[in-house]
């Protein structure tokens, strides 16, 4: 029996731009998934088709028992805490040598043929790794960790990443002049906040900023607009959608003292409040009790 565990991420700026090559920033935070594989002659097939995925990949038979800690289908990476997670019980449990490396590529390979290539390597890594990470084209840059602490706001409201890529790209085809100004300005955000990580006041107002510019290319949701409105008037330096938009999660960067009240703030709107910090770790093995 193996069990690992593995962190949810958010981005914190540059979302949606990334798919045009500029810089995305992201942070793997601490609710996490944690799966236990056990070998099976005669397993139950598992129910969702990434864990069938993994077992396939691998060319194994096992049981598995899920914990999750992350909402799914919100824009917390989950789906690929999941994969990365059952990939390293595997990993453990039939012996197969994989590092760390492959077992973040073997989980975006997966990742994309059940989203029909629709994913980004960006969850996967972060999840595998932990800790901050640019994504600038095809590099993936860890950078030093810091505190970051958040507030996360689920605001209940489905959502489809690809859909919502889509919409974009729309949006681009219509109105191109626009849409590329915006994606410019998006990268501007980003790399000014890679030099602001350890100014929360600074860093939360480039937070507002590129909500606002997520807003102009269609990616808003009034569920999402009345969380951000309600963490800035609770007390927060700075708060924006986090991920594809068009439902999902925003987050909020409030100073200590501020922090009760903007989650208080968020489940007064129905929200899922999440406090949260960086998780430095990545995917872990967990001790069995
Ligand atoms: O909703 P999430 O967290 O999967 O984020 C999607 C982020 C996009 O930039 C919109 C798409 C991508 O694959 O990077």
């Amino acid at each position: 029996m193996a069990t690992w565990s593995a962190p949810g991420k958010v981005f914190l700026f540059g979302e949606h731009a990334v798919v045009y090559g500029k810089p995305g920033l992201a942070m793997a935070i601490q609710p996490r998934v944690q799966v236990t594989v056990r070998k099976a002659r005669h397993p139950a097939r598992p129910r969702s088709s990434y864990i069938q995925e993994c077992f396939r990949e691998t060319g194994v038979r096992g049981t598995v028992y899920v914990r999750s800690q992350l909402p799914s289908a919100s824009g917390l990476g989950s789906s690929a805490a999941v994969t990365v997670a059952t990939l390293s019980a595997i990993n453990e449990e039939f012996e197969k040598g994989y590092t760390r490396e492959q077992v973040a590529d073997l989980a975006f390979s997966i990742e994309k043929k059940v989203q029909h290539g629709l994913a980004s390597p960006t969850d996967t890594y972060v999840t595998s790794f932990g800790g901050l990470v640019l994504i600038r084209g095809p590099e993936r840059l860890r950078l030093p960790p810091r505190n970051i602490p958040l507030v996360v706001g689920n605001s209940r409201v489905s959502h489809n990443t690809g859909k919502m890529v889509e919409r974009v790209a729309r949006e681009r085809e219509v109105r191109p002049a626009m849409v590329n100004a915006v994606l410019e300005a998006i990268e501007a955000v980003t790399e000014e906040a890679v030099g602001a990580l350890q100014n929360p006041p600074e860093l939360g107002r480039l937070m507002n900023i590129n909500h606002a510019l997520l807003e102009a290319i269609g990616v808003g949701h009034p569920a999402l607009s009345r969380l951000v409105l309600a963490s800035r008037a609770a007390g927060a330096y700075g708060a924006k959608i986090t991920g594809a938009g068009g439902g999902g999660c925003m987050i909020a960067l409030a100073p200590k003292r501020a922090r009760g009240r903007v989650a208080g703030a968020m489940e007064s709107c129905d929200a899922q409040a999440i406090v949260t910090t960086i998780d430095t770790q990545g995917a872990r093995r967990e001790a069995h009790a």
